[in-house]
C-alpha cells in the first residue's frame, strides 16, 4: 500500500506546470512551481515543518509548548499543521491588512489568532512585530518562531525547493524569479541553485512600499520607500535575516493594481487558481522580460492559493473599489453604477448647520446638496464651512440656508465623462445625476479622480 503515515509527509514535490498564455511574451520556456500542492496551500509548510524540527532537536520547543508567530497567514498554516500532528498549541499575531479568509482558516486548524494594525512602525509596541516577541516572552513553555530571522526558514528551500527545482529540469534552469517576504524561498533555493550552477541568474519581485530594492541597489535602508500597500505576502519594511542579497541579482517592484490584475490573469488564462504574490510574480518576469532569450528555461514560483483571495483579488467589487478593474467608464451612469441604489444624502434649507456637520461626519462626506420644496437650492462643502466658521464662530446654531453655497449643477444619465469633470471646479465639487424617477445621485470630484 502506498500511503502517508499522516498529513506532513506529503508537503513537497510540488509540480513544475509551463505556462503557455500568461507568459507569452517572454520568448522562453516558463516554468512554474506550483506551492499549492502542499497540504496547508503553500510552500510556507516547508519551512514551518522544518523550523519545528530544528527548534524541537535543540530543545527551543518542548512536549506540549506553544508555538507563537507573527504570520501572513501561510506559515501559521504550515506550523498550525504541523502542531495538530505534533501536540503543540498555536498562538498567532496578523496584521488587518490580510484577508479574513486566513484568519478564519488559522481559526478551523485550532490556533488562536491576534490582530494587529498594519499602519505603525514596527519597533510600536502594537505592531505585530512587538505582539508576538511579547507573547513568546510571556508565555509560559512558549518558542517565538520568529520566520523572519530563523535560518532554519532558508534552509528548508536549500534542502527541498532547490533540489527539487534542480531535478525537475534536469539542471537545465537559468532564471529563477519569486516574491520576497522572509527571504526564506529566495535565499535557500537561490543558496542550492548558484551552488549547481553559479550562472542562474536570481531576481526577486518586490512590492512599492518596500524596502528591499533600493537596499539592493544602494545598500541604504531607505525609510521614504515604506508606506502602506494592498500586495500580500512579499516587501517589508524590515530587513530580516533569512533575505541574503549577495545570493540576489536583481529585484523588480510590481504595483498593487498590476498584481492583483495578473493573479486574476492567471486563474483565467492557465487555469492555475494562485495567490497575490504569484499575479506579482507573473508581471514582474513580465517588466524583465528583455532578460530571457530562446534557449532559458525560466521558473517563478507561485507560493499560495487564490481561495485565500476571494474576497479581495477574485471579488469585482473589491477591485473596483480599488480602481483595479479595467472597466470603461463614459458617462454619468457608468460613474454612479456601484454605489447608484444608495440613497443621496441631503439637507434642509430650514436645517441647522450643526446637522449638516453632523450628517457629513456620519457619512463620511465631504460636501451635501441642500434642498427646500422646490428642489435642490444649494450645497455645503467643507471650505464653505470652514470660511463661514472663521466670520461667525457660532456658526453651527444658524440655518442652512445662511451659509449654503450654490447647488450643484444636474446632469443626465448620459452626459459624458468630459462634460462632468469640465463642471467640477474649485467652486463647484460635485454634480448632481437625474435618475430620471424621482432621485438624484451624487458625483463629486473624488470619484472623477477615481474614474480616471
Ligand atoms: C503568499 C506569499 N507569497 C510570498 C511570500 C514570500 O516568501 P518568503 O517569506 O519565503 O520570502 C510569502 C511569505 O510570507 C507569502 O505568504
Amino acid at each position: 500500500m502506498k500511503y502517508a503515515k499522516n498529513i506532513l509527509e506529503t508537503i513537497g514535490n510540488t509540480p513544475l506546470v509551463q505556462l503557455n498564455t500568461v507568459t507569452k511574451e517572454i520568448d522562453a520556456l516558463v516554468l512554474a512551481k506550483v506551492e499549492t500542492f502542499n497540504p496547508g496551500n503553500s510552500i510556507k509548510d516547508r519551512m514551518a515543518l522544518k523550523m519545528i524540527e530544528d527548534a524541537e532537536a535543540d530543545g527551543r520547543l518542548k512536549p506540549g509548548g506553544t508555538i507563537i508567530e507573527g504570520t501572513s497567514g501561510n506559515t501559521g498554516m504550515g506550523l498550525a499543521l504541523a502542531a495538530i500532528i505534533k501536540g503543540y498549541k498555536c498562538i498567532f499575531v496578523i496584521s488587518d491588512k490580510q484577508s479574513k479568509e486566513k484568519m478564519d482558516i488559522l481559526r478551523a486548524v485550532g490556533a488562536e489568532v491576534i490582530v494587529c494594525p498594519t499602519n505603525v512602525e514596527p519597533s510600536d509596541p502594537r505592531s505585530y512585530y512587538s505582539v508576538s516577541k511579547r507573547l513568546g516572552a510571556e508565555t509560559p513553555n512558549s518558542w517565538y518562531v520568529n520566520q523572519y530571522d530563523n535560518p532554519s526558514n532558508a534552509l528548508a528551500h536549500y534542502e527541498q525547493t532547490g533540489p527539487e527545482i534542480w531535478e525537475q529540469t534536469e539542471g537545465k534552469i537559468t532564471h529563477f524569479v519569486v516574491g520576497v517576504g522572509t527571504g526564506g524561498t529566495i535565499s535557500g533555493t537561490a543558496k542550492y541553485l548558484k551552488e549547481k550552477n553559479p550562472n542562474i541568474k536570481i531576481w526577486g519581485i518586490d512590492t512599492y512600499g518596500s524596502v528591499f530594492k533600493k537596499y539592493h541597489e544602494t545598500g541604504i535602508f531607505d525609510e521614504n520607500e515604506i508606506y502602506p500597500y494592498i500586495t500580500e505576502g512579499i516587501g517589508e519594511d524590515i530587513l530580516p535575516k533569512n533575505v541574503d542579497f549577495s545570493l540576489i541579482d536583481g529585484f523588480t517592484k510590481v504595483t498593487d493594481k498590476d498584481a492583483a490584475v495578473y493573479t486574476r490573469k492567471i486563474a483565467k488564462e492557465e487555469g492555475i487558481f494562485v495567490g497575490n504574490s504569484a499575479g506579482s510574480a507573473i508581471k514582474g518576469m513580465l517588466q524583465l522580460k528583455e532578460h530571457f532569450t530562446k534557449d532559458d528555461v525560466v521558473v517563478v514560483l507561485f507560493h499560495d492559493h487564490g481561495s485565500r483571495y476571494v474576497g479581495k483579488m477574485f471579488n469585482d467589487d473589491w477591485m473596483r473599489e480599488r480602481g483595479f478593474l479595467e472597466e470603461e467608464i463614459k458617462t454619468a451612469a457608468d460613474l454612479i453604477k456601484n454605489h447608484s441604489d444608495e440613497p443621496l444624502v441631503a439637507a434642509q434649507t430650514e436645517e441647522l448647520v450643526s446637522h449638516a456637520i453632523e450628517r457629513m461626519r456620519d457619512y463620511k462626506i465631504s460636501q451635501i446638496p441642500v434642498k427646500d420644496i422646490n428642489g435642490f437650492v444649494g450645497s455645503i462643502d467643507e471650505s464653505v464651512l470652514l470660511h463661514s466658521f472663521i466670520a461667525d464662530k457660532n456658526i453651527a446654531d444658524k440655518p442652512i440656508k445662511d451659509i449654503m453655497g450654490k447647488p450643484y449643477p444636474v446632469v443626465k444619465k448620459s452626459a459624458k465623462l468630459e462634460e462632468i469633470s469640465k463642471l467640477i471646479t474649485k467652486e463647484n465639487q460635485a454634480v448632481l445625476v437625474d435618475l430620471e424617477n424621482g432621485n438624484h445621485h451624487i458625483i463629486t470630484k473624488y470619484d472623477i479622480i477615481s474614474a480616471i
